[in-house]
């Protein structure tokens, strides 16, 4: 997994980098401990109904966070919990979910959506602009959100991905991401203290 980061004090909802441990389920323990003893955050989750944010609801839940789901369906979220806060709106319609992140302290977001090479998205910088606006609103300052890997070409990549699956399926999709995290990186820091994870796939499985 790749992170792009400004900054990664922050109490993560997954595991932090730098635990050590002999295998997995002890640095979980350990993530665990360390963030029991953490302040308990008012978070705002978008893609709350995606396979991703669905999972990263419980898990801030579980850490004791409070939690406000910008959602377009909320009867989509079968999630039920005292520190859930349900909320409808579109990631990319800022004043339909702005009034949600006054008083907040970070906001996560897991959104997704499709696009093909004949018919690119720009969902990814659209809804990124809307929740950069809200969050200077409200002053916060501090964003996690993913995109994916590949979005930048690099020495690692593949020659697979680079010149057969980029340009004939993933570019209607990664070239938006790559935009999006390009405004991120040219935010304020002042501003927009921020992680981008990168996955390559999101498993169903344990906790990684
Ligand atoms: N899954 C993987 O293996 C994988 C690998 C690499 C990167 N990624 C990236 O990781 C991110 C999350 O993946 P995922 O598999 O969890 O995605 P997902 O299951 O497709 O979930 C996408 C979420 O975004 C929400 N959404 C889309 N448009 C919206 C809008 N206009 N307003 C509000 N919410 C909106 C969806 O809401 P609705 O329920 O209303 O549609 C859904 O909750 C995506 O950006 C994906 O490209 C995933």
């Amino acid at each position: 997994m790749h992170c792009v980061m400004r900054n990664m004090i922050f109490p993560t909802l997954c595991i932090q980098e730098n635990i050590q441990g002999t295998n997995m389920e002890e640095q979980v323990a350990l993530a665990d401990k360390q963030n029991s003893h953490q302040k308990k955050l008012k978070l705002v989750i978008f893609g709350a109904t995606g396979r991703t944010g669905k999972e990263v609801v419980k898990q801030a839940l579980e850490r004791g966070h409070h939690v406000t789901a910008v959602v377009r369906t909320p009867e989509k979220l079968t999630i039920k919990h005292e520190n859930l806060e349900l909320v409808q709106g579109d990631a990319c319609d800022l004043e339909s979910f702005a009034p949600a992140l006054e008083g907040k302290d970070a906001v996560l977001s897991s959104l997704g959506s499709f696009g093909s090479i004949f018919n690119p998205t720009t969902f990814y910088s659209e809804s990124i602009h809307a929740i950069m606006e809200g969050m200077k609103r409200h002053k916060i300052t501090r964003l996690v959100t993913v995109t994916s890997w590949c979005t930048q070409p690099g020495p690692n990549n593949n020659w697979f991905v680079e010149w057969i699956l980029k340009p004939l399926f993933l570019n209607g999709v990664l070239k938006n991401m790559a935009v999006m995290e390009k405004m991120l990186e040219e935010s304020c820091p002042e501003e927009m203290n921020y992680t981008i994870v990168r996955p390559c796939q999101l498993l169903e499985g344990m906790l990684s």
